[in-house]
């Protein structure tokens, strides 16, 4: 048996496009809409934007490439297919634990990604219901805040994301997770550039638009180029084994490379296209830049009740959104089930029930920290800012960083060759970025982030 040969045993994508589109819709997620747009205004704008889109190019584009490659040709779940690999290459057995990392951090990532789209699901209930028709700023914040301080309103609609969540992992690769993307990432588009079109008409779009593309460097720290990298990783779904799982049921035949750049082309448009739809309404009514996680949610809801058929879009929008953060949150949890499920002889539906509540139980302490337990901090964060700062900060570029020194120091260059199947040109900018600049930057970042560099 050739080693391309090797089998998912969860079956593989339909086709190409069917890869394309469900990796697509792990990266276009919350993080695009609302987490983008708030931690850039957290780190003073255009600058961030700016190292941001260097990480993304540099570091996080040959590193998806990279974790693409490594799940196709292990063709199993994340801890598996290291294991692989690492006797295929004949590389140090310590690298196994690698793939392990895919287990607890896709797991850590959903427990509070779930509560951030239980508030999406409940603002398609607010946008419906025509809740913010004709409100101004001030009542449209009151409304936030007001909702983010009952536990109980946010635990409920966090048990629906994760019940919904389970419900299409359960039913597997082809049948759950394909067919979701197809629809709604085209609408979801479509609706960000009507609502740019609104920001537009605000009178603060030159403003705004100064704000996210002029660069003050003064105004960037070692701890904002951690987060413009951490989130780098973060909305590329890349650094612990989502993608992996993802690469591991694609078709020998298409070609890696340009499959990881439709992603990263799309999933930079969305996040680029959402700070422009938001930042008119934060300019034009007054709003802070720097408001933190609400902000999607205290400034959309003021366009949406002031256009034209404002009902419908903001319905659609948060639909849209919903539907965003649903094809991400089956991507965190695939690849702990796929191991389960390989490893453990568990059944899928078992699988997705025990890992489902887990992080359901996991997602009580994020919820908490909205209210409760807003002032217990540890480093100056709440437990929600903690975990979120650790698991994309820390834990997904030092991820990438092991796989990009794996795959370019311990496998054998002609099993890369083999598999990206580039030109000689490509292949060579990609090795040269995976091996030295990718690694390094990271390297770097992190160390001067901790306080170790100076
Ligand atoms: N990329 C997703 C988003 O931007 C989040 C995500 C992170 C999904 C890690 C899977 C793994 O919303």
């Amino acid at each position: 048996m050739t080693i391309a040969k090797r089998e998912s045993i969860h079956g593989q994508w339909s086709s190409r496009l069917a890869f394309v589109l469900a990796a697509t819709g792990a990266a276009v997620g919350l993080g695009n809409i609302w987490k983008f747009p708030y931690i850039l205004g957290q780190n003073g704008g255009g600058a961030f934007v700016m190292v941001y889109l260097a990480c993304i190019l540099l570091v996080a584009t040959p590193i998806l490439i990279t974790e693409i490659m490594l799940g196709r040709r292990g063709r199993r779940s994340p801890v598996n297919a290291m294991a692989e690999l690492v006797r295929e290459e004949r590389a140090p057995p310590a690298w196994r634990y690698l793939g392990w990392m895919s287990v607890v951090t896709g797991f850590l990532i959903l427990s509070y990604y779930s509560v951030i789209m239980g508030w999406a699901i409940a603002y398609v209930k607010q946008a419906a219901t025509g809740s913010f028709t004709g409100l101004d700023g001030a009542s449209i914040k009151g409304m936030f805040e007001s909702f983010v301080a009952s536990p109980m309103e946010l635990l409920f609609w966090h048990t629906v994301s994760i019940v919904i969540t389970m419900l299409v992992v359960a039913r597997g690769v082809r049948a759950g997770l394909e067919s979701f993307t197809t629809l709604f990432m085209p609408l979801l588009f479509v609706i960000l550039l009507l609502l740019v079109g609104y920001g537009m008409s605000t009178g603060a779009f030159g403003q705004a638009l100064g704000f996210l593309f002029a660069p003050d460097f003064s105004k960037l720290t070692a701890t904002s180029i951690v987060v413009a990298l951490g989130h780098a990783f973060f909305t590329l779904s890349i650094g612990f084994g989502t993608i992996m799982a993802y690469g591991s049921y694609m078709p020998e035949r298409a070609s890696i490379a340009s499959t990881a750049l439709f992603i990263v082309a799309a999933d930079t448009a969305v996040s680029l296209l959402a700070a422009m739809a938001i930042y008119p309404v934060v300019f034009a009514h007054g709003l802070e830049p720097g408001a933190g996680p609400g902000l999607v949610f205290q400034t959309l809801p003021i366009a949406f009740g002031q256009m034209p058929l404002g009902l419908m879009f903001g319905t659609l929008f948060f639909v849209a959104l919903v539907l965003a953060a649903w094809t991400s949150s089956i991507s965190m949890i695939e690849p702990v089930v796929a191991y389960f499920v390989e490893s453990r002889g568990w059944t899928r539906g078992r699988a997705v029930v025990v890992l489902g509540f887990a992080a359901w139980a996991l997602g009580i302490l994020t919820v908490l920290s909205f209210n409760h337990w807003a002032e217990i901090r540890l480093f100056g964060k709440n437990f929600f800012e903690l975990l979120d700062f650790v698991t994309s900060n820390i834990m997904l570029p030092f991820g990438g960083l092991m796989m990009a020194v794996f795959a370019t120091w311990f496998m054998r260059r002609s099993s890369t060759v083999e598999e990206l199947g580039l030109s000689n040109a490509a292949y060579t900018l990609w090795r040269v970025l995976t091996r030295y600049v990718a690694p390094l930057g990271i390297l770097v970042v992190l160390l001067n982030g901790l306080g170790l560099l100076g």
